[in-house]
């Protein structure tokens, strides 16, 4: 067997399947760019059936990137991989992704149907792909909790169909490890023509179990493995790259190599964070921050004695730059350009330009800018596309009174002031974004988060706002935390369907 696993990144689908984190086109290009040059050998583009938005992400996609195969999800419809055809016509290499439910729960309840004819719906699915491109991927979802015996029929029959790689995803990511490359290993075993395809492995994080399982599939013959960077996916996420890929380099006798740039993690995952608003847990495993800090006594004269005491990955493999400039209000267009291009963003002079504006602003208010903080001003011109813009935001607020808030909003281009008391500074300045914009909605969730630790700090604002049955999802980052907050709420409003 091939000692080679190919990486099938589903950032842009799964991953962008979290509530909040959705990309648009534009965005959607810089990710699959910086995923080609980390190395990925699959990009699944997106699930073009599903919207107009995914449909032309995958067309993009497909133009802007060269080496690895782009891939487009359907379900086991033939007017699904009718559109991913059509989304997929400009990959230079092409792959449909198509399946079905496979479990007995997935067969009764969601499809009211039984086995024998879930197999022929799947082989008629992968024989229809067939008819349009080369490369067709079977997944059979809740393979997890799908019966081996079972499933392994399944499995012969797509083969047989013509499906080149046959995913086995741990949907609910219930499974143990053991029981999972028991089952890659059982159908490796057990299908007749198991050589014509490769296995992958598709594993969610529910149980925290997704790279354990991911790397007992692959060493029970999976050569297919299907992650996000950072982890990042529905509930609690998807296998993250950077594990896998790292836990490949750091144990080379296992022999399995991958095509990944390890270089390339830091910026990638710093790129993808940033774009989605979603931030990196700090001991999150490779791109945490604290993933290289050694705080306590005894790890830190172990690592200055020699790093190899306390440390089995050099962070420069990932792409940590432990040299970093400190940022500050000294510091020049090229220092500033030069971190940004360390996390993943490339930007032409003029926009450098404004950000170096911006950046100087904050540099005036805090004495040391972060990656974080230049993340969010080199982002910050998504929201200059808004129709609702906040003009200006006075509080006033202390121990025993009321607080006041006086704000103004710009509506297209139109001006609006208004002025409300609250319980809190917060509670004033939305009652008073409330007396201008006069629409039904209801604050839903609301979390601060600082970036670092000073009191200078950046705030970050995430909300949920509900409105005529749906929920939106709205970021907001300032110095001041009660502008953050207003400005998180004015995110939502802005992605109201009117
Ligand atoms: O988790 C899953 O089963 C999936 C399939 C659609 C591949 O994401
Ligand atoms: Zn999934």
């Amino acid at each position: 067997m091939s000692d080679r696993l190919y990486i099938f990144d589903t950032t842009l689908r799964d991953g962008e399947q979290v509530p909040g984190c959705q990309l648009n086109t534009v965005e959607k290009i810089q990710v699959a760019r910086q995923l080609e040059l980390l190395g990925v050998d699959v990009i699944e583009a997106g699930f073009p059936i599903s919207s107009p938005g995914d449909f032309n992400s995958v067309i993009e996609i497909s133009k802007a990137v060269t080496w690895p195969t782009i891939c487009a999800l359907t379900r086991a419809v033939q007017k699904d991989i009718d559109v991913a055809v059509e989304a997929l016509k400009y990959a230079k290499r092409k792959r449909i992704h198509t399946g079905i439910g496979t479990s007995d729960s997935h067969i009764k309840y969601k499809f009211n149907s039984n086995r024998e004819e879930i197999i022929e719906r799947a082989v008629a699915a992968v024989k229809y792909a067939r008819r349009f491109v080369d490369d067709v991927e079977f997944y059979a979802e809740d393979a997890g909790r799908t019966e081996n015996e079972y499933l392994a029929r399944v499995v012969e029959a797509v083969i047989k169909a013509g499906a080149t790689v046959v995913n086995i995803p741990d949907t609910t990511g219930y499974c143990l490890p053991a029981e999972y490359g028991a089952k890659i290993k059982y159908l490796c075993d057990h299908v007749a023509g198991v050589e014509h395809a490769i296995l992958s492995t598709h594993c969610h994080n529910d149980l925290g179990m997704a790279t354990a399982n991911t790397m007992s599939g692959v060493l029970n013959g999976a050569r297919q493995a299907e992650v996000t960077i950072n982890g990042i996916g529905e509930r609690a996420g998807n296998t993250s790259l950077e594990e896998v890929a790292m836990i490949l380099k750091c144990h080379k006798g296992l022999g399995i190599t991958t095509n990944i740039n390890t270089t390339k993690i830091y910026p990638t995952s710093r790129m993808v964070s940033s774009l989605m608003n979603m931030p990196v847990q700090p001991n999150k495993a490779i791109v945490g921050r604290n993933a290289f800090a050694h705080s306590s006594g005894i790890h830190q004269d172990g690592v200055l004695k020699n790093v190899q005491t306390y440390e089995i990955i050099d962070p420069k493999d990932v792409g940590i730059d432990d040299n970093a400039i400190v940022l500050t209000a000294r510091s020049g267009r090229a220092a500033l350009k030069h971190r940004l291009s360390v996390n993943g963003v490339d930007i032409d002079d003029e926009k450098l330009d404004n950000v170096y504006q911006e950046f100087l602003k904050l540099a005036d208010k805090k004495k040391e800018i972060t990656d974080d903080d230049i993340l969010i001003l080199a982002g910050a011109d998504r929201a200059a596309l808004h129709n609702i813009k906040l003009e200006y935001l006075q509080v006033t607020t202390g121990k025993g009174v009321r607080s006041v808030a006086s704000i103004g909003l710009s509506i297209s281009g139109e001006k609006f002031e208004a002025a409300a008391t609250g319980n809190g500074p917060v509670d004033a300045a939305i009652k008073a974004l409330k007396v201008i914009i006069r629409r039904e909605m209801t604050l839903k969730e609301f979390t601060i988060q600082a970036i670092s630790k000073g009191s200078d700090d950046l705030g970050k604002v995430h909300m949920q706002v509900e409105h005529d049955g749906h929920l939106y999802y709205g970021f907001g980052a300032n110095t001041d935390i009660v502008t953050a907050s207003v400005e998180a709420y004015i995110d939502c409003i802005n992605k109201f369907k009117k």
